[in-house]
């Protein structure tokens, strides 16, 4: 298959060297009875989880037109910026999952063999529905009146978790297995928060929307599945379990 991982180099862990490692714990041991005078970090932290203000704001609220118009003035009351916010997460978090599956499709055309049951199609079929998703989302910002191209709190805090999963897919050397697993990670994210959305939406008077949305929901539920059987394949073929 591709590139696997072999085994015999790693001096990674402390049982590599018995000397070095109790030398390790003894320093370690030093260090609590002599705590560092310049700074004391637990306090530090302290003082900026105090001050500490809120990442980004909203942009002023969304005119009252177009479809929503009626349904949100019967929201008196209500933080229609919550409802936004978390739209514009999703949008951010699919457009990632575009990135991941896109990233994917270029590594499965590259790679001598896939797992059985993968193909590059079905990995496309996957990618197109993110982005399908991704697009859903910015056309129901639209309709609600907001602008799908702000940057908002939530959108900024879940491009910054996507980023490390950015980072792992964007590695060379990651064999099928640990790309899909990157995936998976992704997937389960989707799932969680589309079922959040559905329900956020529904207290929000938008039956409408969530309808549209649990339609999104039962793809992320195959993307899970289809994911998890591909995984399962491969670490079975890597394991050489018959
Ligand atoms: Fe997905």
């Amino acid at each position: 298959m591709e590139n696997e991982i072999s085994t015999g180099t790693n001096r990674t862990g402390m049982k590599t060297s018995p000397v070095h490692s109790r030398e390790l714990l003894e320093v370690r041991e030093l260090q609590k009875t002599v705590p560092d005078p310049e700074i004391d970090h637990v306090a530090l932290r302290t003082s900026y989880l105090a001050e500490a203000e809120p990442v980004g704001s909203m942009p002023p609220p969304p005119t009252l037109r177009g479809m929503a118009g009626t349904a949100m003035q019967a929201l008196t009351g209500r933080k229609m910026h919550v409802l936004l916010d978390k739209l514009a997460e999703r949008a951010a978090f699919e457009r990632t999952g575009t990135r991941l599956y896109d990233m994917m499709l270029q590594k499965v055309a590259a790679a001598p063999s896939l797992p059985s049951g993968m193909t590059i199609e079905g990995v496309r079929q996957i990618r197109d529905e993110e982005h399908g998703h991704f697009q859903l989302l910015a056309s129901t910002i639209e309709e609600l009146g907001a602008d799908p191209t702000a940057m908002t709190p939530c959108a900024d805090v879940t491009g910054v978790q996507g980023l490390g999963l950015v980072q792992a897919m964007g590695e060379p050397r990651l064999t099928i297995a640990q790309a899909l697993s990157t995936l998976l990670a992704a997937e389960v994210i989707d799932n969680a928060s589309w079922e959040l959305l559905i329900d956020l939406a529904r207290q929000f008077g938008q039956d409408e929307l969530a309808e549209r949305f649990t339609n999104a929901l039962a793809a992320e539920k195959r993307h899970d599945a289809t994911v998890r059987q591909w995984l399962a394949a491969a670490l079975r073929e890597e394991a050489e379990i018959g």
